[in-house]
């Protein structure tokens, strides 16, 4: 037990002299300059401050003082009554850490959700800047995971990256249109600002690639600039709902035949909230946006989970086929971050049974980004982008229709290593969001749910967005995006190969311990054309036949 004498030194110090010390500082110093003001005037000490500065310091010391007295007395933050005023800078700097924390805190190849290294390959590659690193990799190629493209001995000369574009839409589509095979993914005016998509947009038309609108719905900021659009339509059916937010086929033919957009994209659910529904926090929704979506500014805009045009993988291929016709025969496509894999099936079937085969279909893998999520959806729910992928390429195969159906995903692709071994998983092409929103100035301060976006790149705030000029931007979205596709035309003819589409799974390798390294074709199981058809599936050790034996076209469970 501490005696007395301890026990008020232990006071003395722990208390005046470390917790309360500022905020007794700030008391000592007001009364001081009180007392020098009233009873006694000394002049040497204008020597040494004026008389404006002694005023300045009593009254920023007695603010503080009356600061440090409410913060003793107030019960909400224990932090402030702890350490009333030091405590206060606990919330400033948390306040700025998001910003800050790239500069100062973070490594290079920690990903959050982007390493450095990520960003400043955009930022080089937006500005033109030489990319090139000396001196050797930095990156542990002995640790698990590592994955490499296998060189040839004998490359190529590179190709024309003008010429990495494939084809979207099969026999049922009477528009079918040339896609770059990297563009720009969903992203919705609204959780990015108006100026943000202007220079998407111009970057799109510069680069001849296109630019998803994200579930928000066309804006005249789509429109501008004449880049090529893949409309989305979600569950909120935004720019085509009626009143009580269904489907209106009338609004959708009116501005699905606009020559600009290209596309039809049906969103079932994103990787960085499945089974959500999008959100547009209230203090995001504009008078404009409120007009543009169709929506009410008093509450947050929560698209619902599911859609309510169709209930069931039948009811979602007559959907698709009644959009097909509504825009005039676009390509139509679905995006989708995988879930229950048999539901995914399930989709394939109601394609095999009503003979209405989609164009397109996007996965999304649940590394995905949002403007805003609850944390669980995007940390917990959805399958990884390589997993998903992969089960869905196979499934199609299985199903022989992987011919008519092409494949997109996205998922943190940022270069041109990222492009090259989605597509030895399946991919056609890849969209990327995020890298596109670095391209623009985004800075990852992670503030898009706010409104207060740094940068102006994520928020509705008027004179925040002004930071962007829009043709500086747009140059850096096409020199991104050109930029990529030189250095994945230099990577492919490293292998050999002269077109993305050449690109197959055992060019891509993987270290599995650290004895051993296996390509993807050796490393994963690939279902052979139509097998899913014309085997009996009774081979319950083999995952595909079982999720394919629990699949149904008449419901989604
Ligand atoms: C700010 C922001 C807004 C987004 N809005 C949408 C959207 O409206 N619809 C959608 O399907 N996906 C949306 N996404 C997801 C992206 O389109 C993309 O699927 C996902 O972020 C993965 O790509 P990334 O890793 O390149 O960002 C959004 C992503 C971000 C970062």
């Amino acid at each position: 037990m501490a005696s007395p004498a301890q026990a008020i030194r232990h006071k003395l110090l722990n208390t005046f002299f470390s917790r309360h010390s500022i905020w007794f500082l700030c008391i000592i110093v007001v009364l001081s300059i009180t007392w020098l003001r009233l009873f006694y005037h000394p002049h040497y000490i204008y020597y040494f401050l004026s008389d404006t500065a002694i005023n300045i310091l009593w009254l920023v010391s007695g603010l503080l003082s009356l600061l440090g007295l409410y913060d003793v007395l107030q019960n909400r933050h224990s932090i402030t009554k702890n350490y009333p005023i030091m405590g206060h800078f606990r919330f400033i700097f948390e306040d700025f850490r998001p910003e800050i924390r790239q500069y100062f805190i973070e490594s290079d190849q920690d990903a959050l959700p982007f390493s450095r290294m990520q960003r400043s390959l955009v930022y080089q590659r937006a500005k033109n800047e030489n990319a090139d690193k000396p001196f050797g990799s930095i990156i542990d190629v002995y640790q698990q995971d590592y994955r490499f493209i296998t060189h040839s001995m004998t490359p190529k000369l590179p190709a024309d990256p003008k010429t990495f574009r494939i084809t979207i839409g099969n026999e049922q589509c009477a528009q079918p249109y040339s896609a770059s095979i990297m563009n720009i993914s969903a992203m919705s005016f609204g959780s990015l600002s108006a100026n943000a998509i202007r220079a998407l947009n111009l970057g799109a038309k510069m680069g001849n690639f296109y630019h998803d609108t994200g579930e928000g719905s066309l804006s005249p900021y789509h429109l501008e600039n004449g880049g090529d659009i893949v409309w989305q339509i979600a569950s909120g059916y935004f720019g085509c709902r009626t009143e009580d937010g269904k489907f209106d086929p009338e609004k959708f033919k009116q501005q699905a035949q606009l020559p600009n957009i290209k596309m039809i994209e049906v969103k079932l659910s994103q990787g960085a909230k499945p089974g959500h529904g999008g959100i547009l926090p209230k203090h995001k929704i504009t008078e404009e946006i409120s007009r543009i979506r169709g929506v009410p500014r008093d509450r947050d805009c929560i698209s619902p989970p599911t859609h309510s045009s169709f209930h069931n993988p039948i009811e979602m291929m007559q959907f698709i086929q009644q959009l097909r016709d509504l825009s005039n025969g676009k390509p139509v496509g679905f995006k989708l971050c995988l879930g229950q894999p048999w539901q995914f099936m399930s989709i394939v079937k109601g394609m095999l049974k009503t003979g209405i085969y989609p164009d397109f279909i996007v996965i999304d893998g649940s590394e995905g980004g949002t403007g805003a999520a609850p944390i669980e959806f995007s940390d917990n729910i959805g399958t990884p982008l390589r997993e998903a992928l992969l089960f869905a390429h196979n499934t199609l195969v299985g199903a022989g229709l992987r011919n008519k159906i092409k494949l997109g995903a996205s998922g943190k692709i940022i270069s041109a290593f990222d492009i090259a071994s989605t597509f030895a998983i399946g991919a056609d092409w890849v969209n990327s969001a995020r890298g596109f929103m670095f391209a623009v100035g985004c800075i990852q301060a992670q503030s898009c749910h706010t409104n207060q976006c740094p940068v102006g790149v994520a928020t509705q705030d008027i004179d925040r967005q002004k930071a962007i000029h829009v043709p500086t931007k747009a140059e850096r979205v096409f020199n991104f995006h050109e930029n990529t596709l030189h250095a994945l035309s230099e990577m492919i003819a490293a292998a050999g190969l002269e077109h993305p589409s050449d690109i197959k799974a055992h060019h891509l390798a993987q270290r599995v311990n650290d004895r051993e390294i296996k390509n993807y074709a050796q490393l994963h199981f690939w279902l052979k054309e139509g097998e899913l058809l014309t085997c009996d599936n009774k081979d319950d050790e083999n995952f595909y036949y079982r999720m394919w034996n629990l699949a149904s076209a008449e419901q989604f469970n």
